[in-house]
């Protein structure tokens, strides 16, 4: 049975997308760009805020992998209508990347989904990641790549980092195996990182020294908007550090190891596979990566 992916040209979909072809299962990538191209059978147009675009999206599938795009902040306008064509149209399990802590946070976007699904009478299955290392290679590229520098407002606090790949493995094996109905789990990292040691990881790597500037919170709000980061992202990322620099992003489970059988992905596995964000093409600093390691630059949408 075909899976749908949404979110299929972002960090996370595009591996999800990836793993799950790789397992033998068809794709259909629900992608917002039209003719986006990527590890997948079929794409076809789709938004979340466009009914247009949804019996074509949702037809002869009976599961998907469901995402809130950054920029969508009111699910219940702007998601849910969606969601219950899906259920109309046949899909019957629904695997979501909602965030850690959600389940205790009303404020996050990804709660009202959580609650939407748990009364849906669809199978659900809720994949809370910890903070996406990713988002060093993608939001916060621009920083170490052209200034040798991660800027940000975390201060000594430690994350618990979770590489995108361990979140898709964890939300294919949700998709494609009996048994994950009705759970939620949060991947992590198997130890928690200040940014200290990220920027160390980071001059082992890339043989040129990368240091860790903490921040407060004004002087980061100013440097993410001059560098043209969304307000609404900004906000959100700051509250994120902000999480982190109180000590409470360090939570680590078990989750990753217990369900795909192996260790998490490391950090330094991390920056070595995806070093090149971060290498400066000669002539052109301040322009663009060497190349994107997923195809993919730093934008606002996927910001985070
Ligand atoms: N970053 C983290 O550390 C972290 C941690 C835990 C949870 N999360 C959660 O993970 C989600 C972000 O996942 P990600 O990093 O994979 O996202 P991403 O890389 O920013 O990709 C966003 C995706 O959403 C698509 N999209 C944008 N607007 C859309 C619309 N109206 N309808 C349908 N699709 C639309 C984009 O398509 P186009 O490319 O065509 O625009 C893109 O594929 C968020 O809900 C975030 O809160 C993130």
């Amino acid at each position: 049975m075909t899976v749908l992916v949404t979110g299929a040209t972002g960090r996370a979909g595009r591996h999800v997308a990836r793993i799950l072809r790789a397992g033998g299962h068809p794709v259909r990538a629900a992608a917002n760009e039209p003719g986006a191209t990527g590890p997948w059978d079929e794409a076809v147009p789709f938004s979340f805020t466009n009914r247009g675009t949804w019996d074509a999206a949702f037809a002869g599938v009976d599961r998907m992998f469901l995402m809130r795009p950054p920029q969508i902040g009111n699910v219940k306008r702007d998601m849910l209508p969606a969601l219950e064509r899906a259920r109309q149209l046949g899909v019957r399990r629904v695997v979501l990347l909602s965030l850690q802590g959600a389940e205790r946070n009303p404020v996050v976007p990804h709660h009202a989904l959580e609650k939407w699904l748990r009364g849906s009478g669809l199978e659900w299955t809720f994949v809370r990641p910890g903070f996406f290392m990713q988002n060093l290679s993608t939001t916060h590229a621009a920083d170490i790549r052209d200034r040798d520098e991660i800027v940000l407002p975390a201060g000594d606090g430690r994350t618990s980092f979770v590489d995108v790949r361990d979140v898709a493995a964890v939300a294919a094996l949700a998709l494609t195996e009996a048994g994950h109905a009705g759970r939620a789990y949060t991947p992590t990292g198997s130890r928690a990182l200040g940014y200290g040691e990220a920027a160390e990881l980071l001059t082992a790597e890339l043989g040129r020294p990368i240091r860790y500037v903490p921040v407060g919170p004004l002087r980061y709000w100013r440097s993410a908007r001059g560098q043209g980061m969304p307000a609404g992202m900004t906000l959100v990322t700051l509250a994120l550090h902000t999480t982190c620099r109180l000590g409470l992003a360090a939570g680590v489970t078990t989750d990753v190891r217990d369900l795909l059988g192996r260790p998490p992905i490391g950090f330094a596995q991390f920056v070595h596979d995806e070093r090149a964000a971060w290498l400066r093409v000669p002539g052109s600093v301040g322009d663009r990566p060497a190349t994107a390691t997923d195809g993919r630059r730093p934008t606002a949408r996927n910001g985070g």
